[in-house]
């Protein structure tokens, strides 16, 4: 490794929108191009509840795959209150299916179907755990009367840990995390639990939703995600954390397409579009806190490693040249404003 250019082993994304239909075949070939494998959300309309219907995206994935190098799409299911732990058990079996994901009814886009009470779910967490197969959480609660930016740290006490208390041979992913009390949770836990952290969640506070990088006022609709950008202190813990050298924590970049003018709207939608910039936003944060050095193992190590998935061979290679995120990316037959668009990023990744 020279300071100009610097090759990894090619990493994986541990939690990623793909969306479907031409709007997917679309946004697919940018994470294909920086990532080997990717745990595929299940929020689509109607969500993917079932084996089969994930079978069914997965080829649609597939078949919608450029030529390059390989890309394995590793598919979730969504849980609800009804899902059957006959499911759970044919997810195992399946091969394909490597995580449940959980969605607080009402918690982001796309999670009307979600859970409303775990209890309800019991049956299913505890074929999960007799299986081993991951329950990846949106750790959000959503009731009225807790704060928007309180609502992750609300989540740990009032059913993470009673959740893990139950069921403590299940293997968690606590997904995206956003806040120092997400951060320790991890670190002090006990048993089997991972975090994704995001590269937005590394690279911007709260500010950013609401100034330009030069301070001046303005709503920016491209910089609301659920869970939404915290405060600074926030951003310093989940980079001391990412950057850690910590088996815990790993790569998901939680990017999240919208058409425009979904975002841009008067009840603009959820979630960043990072996936054809991941990894150099990654890259950016990690050289800002100067631990570039320890970008390898949260990237392409301690994901597979915690999925029992074996480590990827290839490399990928980032090279120091300065670029301009584009302004608009082609979704369909709309268009996605990415996250920093205009804005340049140092780092490019070349193969
Ligand atoms: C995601 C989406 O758009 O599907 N949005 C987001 O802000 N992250 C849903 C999610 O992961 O919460
Ligand atoms: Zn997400």
């Amino acid at each position: 490794m020279t300071a100009d250019t610097l090759t990894i082993t090619r990493p994986d994304d541990w939690h990623l929108h793909l969306r479907d239909g031409a709007a997917m075949a679309d946004v697919l070939p940018y994470t294909a191009k920086q990532f080997a494998r990717a745990i595929v959300m299940p929020n689509l309309k109607p969500p993917v509840t079932t084996v089969a219907l994930a079978a069914a995206y997965r080829e649609r994935i597939l078949r919608a795959l450029p030529a390059g190098p390989a890309f394995e799409p590793l598919m979730t299911l969504y849980l609800t209150d009804n899902t059957p732990a006959d499911e759970i058990r044919r997810a195992k079996e399946s091969g394909f299916v490597h995580g449940v994901k959980l969605y607080p009814a009402g918690a982001t886009t796309h999670s009307d179907a979600g859970v409303t009470s775990l209890a309800k779910c019991a049956r299913a967490l505890e074929a999960m755990q007799a299986v081993d197969l991951p329950l990846l959480v949106h750790g959000e609660v959503t009731h009225a009367h807790v704060d928007v930016f309180d609502r992750e740290q609300v989540f740990i006490d009032e059913v993470l840990e009673p959740l893990r208390r139950d069921f403590p041979q299940l293997r968690v992913v606590f997904e995206h995390i956003t806040t120092q009390q997400a951060v320790d949770y991890v670190l002090e836990a006990r048993g089997r639990i991972g975090a994704t952290i995001t590269a937005h969640h590394l690279l911007y506070n709260r500010n950013a939703i609401f100034l330009t990088p030069e301070g001046r006022a303005g709503v920016r609709p491209h910089y609301y995600c659920l869970p939404v950008l915290k405060r600074e202190p926030h951003r310093q813990a989940l980079l001391r954390a990412a950057t850690s050298g910590n088996p815990r924590f790993f790569l998901g970049t939680d990017s999240a397409p919208h058409p425009k003018g979904d975002k841009e709207n008067a009840c603009g939608c959820a979630g960043c579009f990072t996936a054809a910039s991941a990894l150099e936003m990654y890259a950016m944060a990690f050289e800002q806190a100067g631990a570039l050095d320890k970008l390898e193992a949260f990237a392409s190590f301690h994901g597979p490693d915690f999925y029992g998935l074996p480590r990827n061979r290839s490399k990928v290679t980032l090279e120091r040249r300065a670029w301009t995120v584009p302004n608009e990316l082609k979704f369909g037959d709309a268009t996605i404003v990415p996250l920093a668009a205009g804005e340049a990023l140092p780092w490019k990744v070349t193969t």
